[in-house]
C-alpha cells in the first residue's frame, strides 16, 4: 500500500531516513537527531512530498521516498519541468525485493502527474550499489561534482530520468 506521509506521521520512518542520510548518523546522539528532524522539516517546508510503501502482510517490509517539485510561477513554465528525489530508503531486512523500485515508480508518477519533464537526484559518488539501483531503474549519470564535500572525497554524482510521457 502506498501512502502520502505528512510531517506529523514521520516518526516510524525516522531511523530509516537517518540511515539514508549517512551511515554514521547516530540517532542516540541528540544533536544528530535534531539535525535529521530539521532537515526533514525543511524538506516539508519547501514542499517535499513523502510517500511510503508498506507490504500489508509483512510489517518489516516498508520504505519511503521524498520528492520535491516546486510549481512554476505563472508564465515561467520551465521552472516546473524539474523535480528532485531527495531521499529514498527501504528497511534493511527487506531490501532487494523490489520495494525501492516501486517507490521510485511512485515518485515518477507523482512528478509526471504534475507535468514534470526531468526527475533528478544526487548521490554519493562511491555508493556503487545505490548507483546500480538507480541505473536499473533508468536513471542516467549526467554529471559529477567531485569536490563538493571537500578535497579527497568522492563528491556527488547527479543522475536523471526523463519522466514525461
Ligand atoms: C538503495 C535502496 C533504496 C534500494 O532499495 P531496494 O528495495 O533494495 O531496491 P530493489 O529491490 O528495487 O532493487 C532493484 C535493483 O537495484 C539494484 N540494487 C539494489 N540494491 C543493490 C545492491 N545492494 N547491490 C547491487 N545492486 C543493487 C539491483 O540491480 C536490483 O535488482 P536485482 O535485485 O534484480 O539485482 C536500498 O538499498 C536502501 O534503502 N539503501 C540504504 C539507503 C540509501 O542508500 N538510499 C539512497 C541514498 S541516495
Amino acid at each position: 500500500m502506498l501512502k502520502k506521509i505528512e510531517e506529523y506521521e514521520i516518526e516510524p520512518y525516522l531511523k530509516l531516513l537517518g540511515e539514508v542520510e549517512h551511515e554514521r548518523l547516530d540517532l542516540t546522539d541528540l544533536r544528530h537527531e535534531a539535525w535529521l528532524r530539521r532537515r526533514i522539516h525543511l524538506n516539508y517546508a519547501r514542499g517535499a512530498h513523502y510517500i511510503a510503501l508498506h507490504d500489508d502482510d509483512n510489517p518489516e517490509a516498508f520504505g519511503i521516498v521524498s520528492v520535491l517539485h516546486e510549481p512554476a510561477p505563472p508564465g515561467i513554465e520551465a521552472w516546473g519541468a524539474r523535480a528532485e528525489i531527495l531521499q529514498i530508503g527501504v528497511n534493511r531486512s527487506c531490501r532487494r525485493a523490489g520495494i525501492g523500485s516501486r517507490l521510485l515508480a511512485a515518485a515518477e508518477r507523482f512528478a509526471r502527474d504534475r507535468g514534470v519533464y526531468c526527475l533528478f537526484l544526487m548521490t554519493y559518488g562511491e555508493d556503487y550499489d545505490v548507483i546500480a539501483f538507480y541505473g536499473k531503474n533508468g536513471y542516467i549519470p549526467v554529471a559529477s561534482i567531485p569536490d563538493v564535500f571537500g578535497p579527497g572525497t568522492e563528491g556527488n554524482l547527479v543522475l536523471r530520468k526523463v519522466v514525461s510521457s
